[in-house]
């Protein structure tokens, strides 16, 4: 048994299947574009020197907390983050995502993937859930930190930017899969070096982002990805802070991600959550998975679509082991309205009695 952090938030609770107050709810991309406060608050430029702005990232981490009442924040930073702050040369462009100038393409292209030494190449994560963690103190709201996992981090590197098909990728990883297993190797050891830091930091539960996941089969899963995502959770497990994985199309991945060492497995909306339980397994909670595209309104139909996700995530019976989530995140153009009512309704229909 891996120690436990202390169990004093209802989220924390969720992910290691204990019993909570209420199902704990938090939205994926919860900060950013939805809200007007964020654009008032995050001004033009990179979204990399907001991240770099410590006291600029721990408010736009709080925001939804306030205007939502969610259990969680999610530290505002981005998965590339890692990658940029040893020097390999990304950035994010405004409603694009991450783009790089020299793509990942040799073996000598693995010099260039360093290891990260979290104080002097991002002291500014830190201080940033410092700064969160001092606010959020005794609320009874968790603090998430995240990391992207070495398959999704792969796919910018080597594609340069945002990809469909996910050609190069998986180019390399069959014509080349010494190669490709180098690679996981170097970016399993930037996550694990980033997750720790954090932790260390003060956050009380991690996610992995395994984004672009369900682009692959589940060979493909099994032989490429599957072991550095087990490598960066065993790289924590000592720390004891519960971990979540996520990926966005993974339905038929869901039975070998159950077996990649997280406490929580997160499901899109394409699969119920009693489903999705059958197919990871016994010995795990799960997140999501109302539809984000349902946000955008009217009211009614997320309402139900809200009731029909809790019954769907109640089906053990217990009501416990299920982090209240969208199944991807939330859409620019979402009604922050319904997005509060959402949180409102996920509370008032968990609470006991
Ligand atoms: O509330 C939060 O979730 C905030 C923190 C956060 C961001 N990125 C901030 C951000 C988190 C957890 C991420 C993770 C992230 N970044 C992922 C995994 C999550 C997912 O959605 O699957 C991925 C794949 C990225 C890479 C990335 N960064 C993309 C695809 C984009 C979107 C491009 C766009 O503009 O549509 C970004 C930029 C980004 N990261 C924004 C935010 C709020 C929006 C752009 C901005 O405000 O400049």
């Amino acid at each position: 048994m891996k120690p436990r952090a202390v169990a004093d938030t209802d989220l924390v609770r969720a992910c290691c299947r204990q019993p909570v107050s209420r199902t704990p709810v938090w939205f994926m991309r919860q900060a950013g574009r939805s809200l007007p406060e964020y654009r008032a608050a995050r001004g033009e430029g990179s979204i990399l020197s907001a991240i770099g702005d410590a006291a600029l990232a721990a408010e736009l981490t709080l925001q939804p907390v306030r205007r939502y009442g969610v259990d969680a924040a999610i530290l505002f930073s981005d998965i590339v983050v890692p990658v940029h702050a040893i020097g390999f040369g990304v950035d994010v462009e405004p409603g694009r995502g991450p783009v790089v100038a020299s793509p990942f393409r040799s073996a000598h292209d693995l010099e260039r993937l360093r290891p990260l030494e979290p104080e002097a190449d991002v002291p500014y994560v830190a201080e940033a859930v410092r700064l969160v963690s001092k606010e959020l103190d005794g609320s009874g709201v968790a603090l998430i930190g995240f990391a992207g996992a070495p398959f999704t981090v792969a796919s910018y590197l080597i594609e340069g930017g945002p990809s469909r098909t996910f050609t190069l990728v998986k180019s390399l990883m069959h014509s080349d899969p010494d190669l490709w297993d180098l690679l996981m190797a170097r970016l399993v050891a930037l996550a694990v070096a980033s997750l720790r830091s954090q932790i260390q930091a003060g956050v009380q539960v991690v996610q992995l982002f395994d984004s672009w996941a369900g682009a692959l089969s589940p060979g493909e899963y099994a032989r490429f990805v599957l072991p550095a995502t087990r490598a960066v959770f065993e790289g924590i497990a000592d720390l004891g802070v519960p971990t979540i994985l996520f990926g966005v199309g993974t339905g038929e991945l869901l039975g070998l991600m159950g077996t990649a060492g997280s406490d929580v497995v997160g499901v899109d909306w394409r699969v119920p959550l009693h489903e999705a339980r059958a197919r990871i397994g016994p010995g795990h909670a799960v997140q999501g998975n109302l539809d984000p595209a349902l946000c955008v309104g009217p009211w009614p139909m997320v309402e139900r679509a809200t009731r029909a996700v809790l019954s769907s995530g109640k089906a053990d019976g217990s009501g416990t082991g299920h982090v209240f989530n969208l199944g991807h995140g939330v859409l620019p153009e979402s009604d922050v309205g319904i997005l509060g009512a959402v949180v409102d309704l996920v509370h008032a229909e968990s609470t006991e009695e």
